[in-house]
């Protein structure tokens, strides 16, 4: 028989200590494939290890890239000798982020053979301002039966103007991809501005190219003959420091969040402060610290700098806590509350009507067994887990080490109690990964 891993939670210990955070998640997704553009070896440091990073490392190996690693977070890529050829599509179809290799390839190979990126669990999440960015710059594309066919017909991508109609960080990053060995000038007009998009740009002209403006809402690529191999360090992970934030506020812990950058997290620190969180920024670290009754607050999420979808359920959580009632607008997705039907589970009390999520706080929570329904979903059930009296299981974690280095162990470091067990896999749930 199989087994499967769930966290168990033994609720009610404030979180207490040091924490120190990983590579960011959303930039190293993007930056993996941008290897590609490079025909030399890219030595990429503060790599998060988490399953979505191997999983594009296992596909870039597929094709042809040398991939060595230096340390735990240190690895040289060297895609010099990569021929275009079949991707492993079952991973492709794993993982949001291989849309990442339509751009990539295209810029490399002047063609692409991709999978549709993986299933979406918050709502529909079409492709169209991808697809719309790289006809933009010449390509033909083609989706049939579940893939993407993309291919300039000249044999190069060439510059060009693109308005974005939905400020979309994968259509973003992937059209810079795409544009970046193209011939010519390319405008990204309505561009998403998140930290990892400015990463993404620093990366690639480290080693060589021309990407001006990221972190505005224009970006301007001028085309350059050829990438150079370099060092870049990754920068910290926004996301998992706002967890570790909101789990120390949530517990009413006081934790020292180090190798953070305080600015990227200003839309979160702002929002706690609200509830009483006390959040002071150092130069590369936040401390937080909460005691005594948290305050309720509105929260609406936004591109960036507004409030990141992606902390929303941590902050559901959070706010299942505090006195009042809450309001948590989703701003970017149409169905990112699947969460709240898991912490009624555990004594909350969420009300979902469309957009909006009602969080009537001051109801203790208490341990039970739960899901984690997505990555951030499973996150913000693990903050409730902390919180609760008793013990909370929490299966499906697979969600969680996509994006989540090391978490149990970091977790216990602060002093949770928390532990990975096994149970018996019924189903073959493991085949149905959703991608983040
Ligand atoms: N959208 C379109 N058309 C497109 C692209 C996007 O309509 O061609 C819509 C989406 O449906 C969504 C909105 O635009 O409603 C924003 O989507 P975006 O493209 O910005 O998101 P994404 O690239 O699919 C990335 C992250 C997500 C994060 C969002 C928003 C990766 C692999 N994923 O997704 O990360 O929520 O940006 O910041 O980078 C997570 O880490 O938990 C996660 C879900």
């Amino acid at each position: 028989m199989c087994f499967l891993e769930k966290y168990v939670i033994k609720g009610g210990k404030p979180l207490k200590g040091e924490v120190t955070i990983s590579g960011a998640k959303n930039a190293a997704v993007a930056i993996i494939p941008a290897s590609l553009l490079v025909k030399g070896v890219c030595r990429i440091e503060n790599m998060p290890h988490i399953s979505d990073t191997d999983m594009l490392l296992t596909i870039l190996k597929e094709l042809g890239a040398k991939v060595r690693f230096i340390d735990n977070s240190t690895i040289d890529i060297d895609c010099t000798n990569v021929e275009f050829g079949n991707a492993p599509f079952d991973l492709m179809r794993k993982i949001r982020a291989s849309y990442y290799l339509i751009g990539a390839m295209l810029g490399r190979f002047g063609k692409a053979k991709t999978t549709m990126p993986g299933g979406c669990n918050f709502g529909c999440r079409p492709i169209d301002q991808h697809i719309k960015g790289m006809e933009a710059l010449g390509a033909e594309i083609n989706v049939k039966n579940g893939f993407v066919y993309a291919a300039a017909p000249e044999g190069k991508l060439h510059g060009s103007f693109i308005y974005l109609d939905k400020v979309s960080v994968g259509a973003t990053m992937n059209i810079i991809l795409a544009s970046v060995l193209a011939t010519g000038r390319t405008i990204i007009e309505n561009a998403a501005r998140e930290p990892h998009i400015v990463d993404l740009a620093n990366f690639l002209n480290s080693m060589g190219a021309d990407v001006r403006g990221a972190g505005t809402d224009t970006i301007k690529v001028n085309g350059v003959e050829s990438l150079h191999g370099g060092t870049y360090a990754i920068i910290p992970d926004q996301i998992e420091a706002g967890t570790y934030m909101v789990a120390a506020a949530a517990t009413k812990g006081e934790v020292l969040i180090k190798n953070v950058i305080p600015k990227h997290l200003e839309c979160i620190s702002e929002k706690l402060r609200e509830t009483g969180t006390i959040v002071q920024n150092f130069e590369d670290s936040v401390l937080v610290r909460a005691s005594g009754n948290l305050r309720k607050v509105n929260i609406k999420t936004l591109p960036y700098p507004g409030f990141p979808t992606d902390m929303q359920p941590q902050m559901a959580t959070l706010l299942c806590q505090a006195e009042g009632t809450s309001v948590i607008t989703e701003g970017i997705y149409d169905n990112r509350f699947k969460y709240a039907a898991e912490l009624n589970k555990m004594g909350a009390n969420v009300n979902v009507e469309g957009k909006m999520a009602i969080i009537e706080g001051g109801h203790s929570l208490t341990g039970a067994p739960v899901m984690a329904c997505d990555l951030r979903a499973g996150a913000a059930m693990v903050i409730a887990g902390l919180c609760a009296n008793g013990e909370t299981e929490i299966e499906d974690i697979h969600y969680i080490e996509r994006g989540y280095e090391d978490f149990v162990e970091k977790l216990r470091r602060l002093g949770a109690d928390i532990c990975i067990a096994e149970y018996p896999d019924d189903t073959d749930k493991k085949d149905n990964v959703i991608a983040v």
